[in-house]
């Protein structure tokens, strides 16, 4: 009874941890940065698409251009301060005085679409345009897309548009894997079932082996959980074998079958002899 008890007691702890391990393996990035970004239009199916990014958070992207007026660098976080500027998302500093910094998107006003492989980030609310673009706010749009073999790629400048009369916008690129379509699963039903069933088995030869070694008190092969039952089983597979394959020499069979089965249908009787004082 008592190694009934101690089993079916690990098995119930396998459970619950193969049960956890599942559930820990789909809430990996269930972090909430992404709850930093105010939508322009709070919607569920935006804030979802919002989520298939979290994995670039907490990382400050830089890129440095040179054009012909100087030299820029622009740094974008995800729903978060770029660079440390306060509201920024997209934030592009002179790097000749690097106190000269405009703010070209907030992620306090942020729009969001999504494909099977890329996401397209779109901050608004940018410091407005001196004489450009009818002097309308600054906008970014920065275009993710998947790249299995980058985890978080290098930002790219693709172009500034400011010259017509509105919707001007800065359009960055950048690579990565979190936006690539989700693999079906890594690890599908079946292989958490073999896992689970080799859990148990180990467990079973564990647990049995110790009860065997340190409470019966058995040596050698005895200390094998239920021996004789498996020597029992073994013997009947291969009297099956037997049956199925041997073309002849049939008779030989019954008699080496009870040779082998009496002495150890007595030895379960001795260990609970044994076990009776407890
Ligand atoms: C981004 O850069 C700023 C300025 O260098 C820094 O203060 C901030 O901690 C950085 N953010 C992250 C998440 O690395
Ligand atoms: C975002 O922040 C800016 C600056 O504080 C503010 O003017 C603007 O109204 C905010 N936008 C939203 C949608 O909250």
């Amino acid at each position: 009874m008592k190694e009934v008890n101690s089993q079916s007691g690990g098995c119930f702890l396998v459970w619950t941890l193969a049960v956890q391990l599942v559930l820990c393996g789909r809430g990996v990035y269930t972090s909430d940065i992404t709850k930093r970004c105010g939508l322009v239009s709070d919607s569920n199916s935006e804030r979802k698409v919002l989520e298939r990014l979290e994995p670039l958070a907490h990382k400050n992207f830089s890129v440095v251009t040179k054009e012909d007026k100087g030299s820029y660098t622009y740094t974008f976080q995800l729903c978060g301060e770029a660079a440390g500027f306060p509201e920024a998302g997209v934030v592009q500093v002179d790097s000749k005085s690097p106190t000269k910094s405009t703010i070209i998107g907030r992620f306090n006003s942020t729009r969001v679409i999504g494909g099977s492989d890329w996401v397209m980030l779109i901050y608004e609310n940018g410091d407005a345009y001196d004489g450009h673009c009818s002097k309308e706010k600054r906008k970014a749009i920065i275009m993710i897309s998947c790249n299995s073999k980058i985890g978080m790629g290098e930002l790219e400048v693709v172009l500034e548009d400011r010259d017509r009369a509105h919707d001007c916008f800065y359009l960055f690129e950048l690579d990565s894997s979190a936006v690539c379509p989700v693999v079906p699963s890594q690890l599908s039903t079946g292989s958490i079932i073999v896992i689970i069933g080799l859990c148990l088995l180990a467990v079973y030869l564990i647990g049995g082996f110790l009860y065997q070694r340190l409470i019966v008190g058995a040596k050698g092969m005895e200390q094998f959980p239920n021996y004789a039952f498996w020597v029992e089983v073994g013997n009947l597979t291969a009297d099956g074998c037997d049956f199925v394959c041997r073309s002849r020499n049939r008779e030989e069979a019954p008699a080496y079958r009870g040779v082998a089965a009496e002495p150890l249908e007595d030895e379960p009787e001795e260990r609970d002899d044994h076990l009776l004082p407890m």
